[in-house]
This record gives structure tokens, C-alpha cells and sequence, in this order.
């Protein structure tokens, strides 16, 4: 039987269930269809691949025509996993129009099923437009990467009441506005619980504690993909670093001595001409 395909509705229904929502990134068929076929519920097609992927210092660079991209990569792997792309910086703060303009070509171009946003209150606007056209919208509050420069680095957000209380009013007023979602990044734990507590829509949270609706990673960082990157949020479930490095040097190694391709790798005519016999039969 068919995988039952995960939409905003199933996602929706988790708060109330209280099964927890698996989210991880995505950004290419390959790994779209590993995940999909581990169980992943949502794929992001997060800005983040303008780190892991592109090599920059942080997402600013990345742009709608990378995210589109990638998500048309990605959409093309899953049968179950719900798809969401990630709005890169400017794609969606200049105005109503340009968000439209974005997030309706993530969708139609790019196959995406749903949109992520970064912002607080200027934004309620914008996403009321979103999804009173039929675009489902995450709205991701905390700790905004795509603010990095004014926030002057990577901060951990609702240590003080002032700051919590603002994260709380800003979840509930996204809720109002229609997103389906919320995904906190960098919250203090207990502030995360409290988002989750007051809201009908469910939380995935990243950096924020155990007391979200759900949970998000970059793939990378959970397959150790960097050995230097390690910082308190990540658990890693595999060190793919030493994995990778380690089949590379045996495979330099080999070809350096003369072991690989083997006889075994080799094609010779004979052997040809009796594989496209079978072929044929
Ligand atoms: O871009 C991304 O990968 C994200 C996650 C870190 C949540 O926004």
C-alpha cells in the first residue's frame, strides 16, 4: 500500500494526537528519498544549503532561484514527506507582492507544499496574504539566521521577560495570521514549552529544548558531516566525516596500487556479447 502522504492537515493534527512532528533538510532527490524512506515527515529545504552546499559564512547570499532549485531536487524523491521551502533573505520582506510573487514560484516551480518565513510581528501582514491564497506558511521565530548582521551573531533568545513575552505575543499573533506552523530556533527551553503550551498550531523547535510539537536538524550536522562543527544543540547519529574520508583514502589508495578497477570492475568482449544475449531474451 502507498505511503499516506504527510499534508499541513496530518501536521496540524499532531498537536492534538501529540505524535511528534520529525522534520529534517533537504536539499537534493538523493537524500530526499533516504529520508523519506526513514520516516521523515518534513523535508526543509532550508537557506541553509547556502552553508552546507554553497560554502558561504551564513544564508544571506542564498536566493529564490537556489531555493527552487533545490526544492524541484527534492520534490522529486519523496512520496510521503511533506515539502517545505525555506524563503530566502529579500525574498519576502520588501512587500505583499514580491512575497506572493516568491512564494507562489516555490510552489509552482519548485513543488514545494508549504513556505517558511523568518520574522516577528512586521511579517503578520504578509502571511494573512500568504495563506488567504492558498500557501501554506511556517513562520520561524527565536533566533532568525537571516538577521545575523543585526543581531551582531548567533543568539540565544528569551532569556530575558521582555524578550520572552514578545516570542510568546509573536507566536500567537502568526497563529491568528494562518500559519499552520511555527518553527522556533535558539529558544531558551522553558520559553519554547510555554510558545508550544499557548498556541493551537504545532512547534518544531531547534535549538529550543524537548518541548516543542516536533523536532528539526540540518542532515548534515546529524550525519557529522563537519567535524568541526559542534555546537550543544547538535546530537550526531553517525560521524559521516571519518565514514567519507576513510572510503576516499581506500579508494585512492587502490587506484595508487593498482587494485582497483579489478577484474572484477573490468568489461572484456566475450563478456559483453553475453550480457546482451541475455538482455534480449
Ligand atoms: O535553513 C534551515 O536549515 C533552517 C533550519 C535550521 C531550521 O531554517
Amino acid at each position: 500500500m502507498p505511503a499516506k502522504k504527510i499534508t499541513t492537515a496530518c501536521l496540524r493534527a499532531r498537536k492534538n494526537s501529540g505524535e511528534r512532528i520529525i522534520m529534517l533538510t533537504a536539499y537534493d532527490a538523493t537524500f530526499a528519498k533516504l529520508l523519506d524512506d526513514s520516516g521523515v515527515d518534513v523535508l526543509l529545504v532550508g537557506d541553509s544549503l547556502g552553508m552546507v552546499i554553497q560554502g558561504h559564512q551564513n544564508t544571506i547570499p542564498v536566493t529564490v532561484e537556489d531555493i527552487i532549485y533545490h526544492t524541484k531536487c527534492v520534490a522529486r524523491g519523496p512520496k510521503r514527506a511533506h515539502i517545505m521551502a525555506d524563503m530566502p533573505f529579500m525574498s519576502y520582506q520588501a512587500s505583499i507582492d514580491h512575497a506572493m510573487i516568491n512564494a507562489g514560484r516555490c510552489l509552482k516551480e519548485g513543488g514545494a507544499e508549504s513556505v517558511k518565513l523568518e520574522g516577528g510581528e512586521e511579517l503578520l501582514e504578509t502571511v494573512s496574504a500568504l495563506t488567504s491564497s492558498g500557501i501554506p506558511v511556517c513562520a520561524h521565530i527565536g533566533l532568525r539566521p537571516q538577521t545575523i548582521h543585526q543581531m551582531g551573531g548567533y543568539k540565544i533568545q528569551g532569556k530575558t521577560s521582555y524578550s520572552a513575552d514578545k516570542l510568546i505575543s509573536e507566536a500567537k499573533m502568526f497563529e491568528e495570521a494562518g500559519a499552520f506552523m511555527l518553527l522556533l530556533e535558539g529558544i531558551v527551553a522553558e520559553i519554547a514549552f510555554e510558545i508550544t503550551k499557548s498556541v493551537n498550531i504545532p512547534t518544531v523547535g531547534i535549538s529550543s529544548g524537548s518541548g516543542c510539537d516536533g523536532q528539526v536538524l540540518v542532515i548534515y550536522d546529524l550525519l557529522g558531516m563537519d567535524k568541526d562543527f559542534n555546537p550543544r544543540y547538535v546530537k550526531k547519529y553517525a560521524n559521516l566525516h571519518e565514514t567519507i574520508t576513510g572510503a576516499v583514502k581506500n579508494y585512492i589508495s587502490d587506484v595508487k596500487e593498482g587494485e582497483f578497477p579489478s577484474e572484477e570492475h573490468s568489461f572484456h568482449r566475450e563478456l559483453q556479447v553475453i550480457r546482451s544475449a541475455k538482455c534480449n531474451l
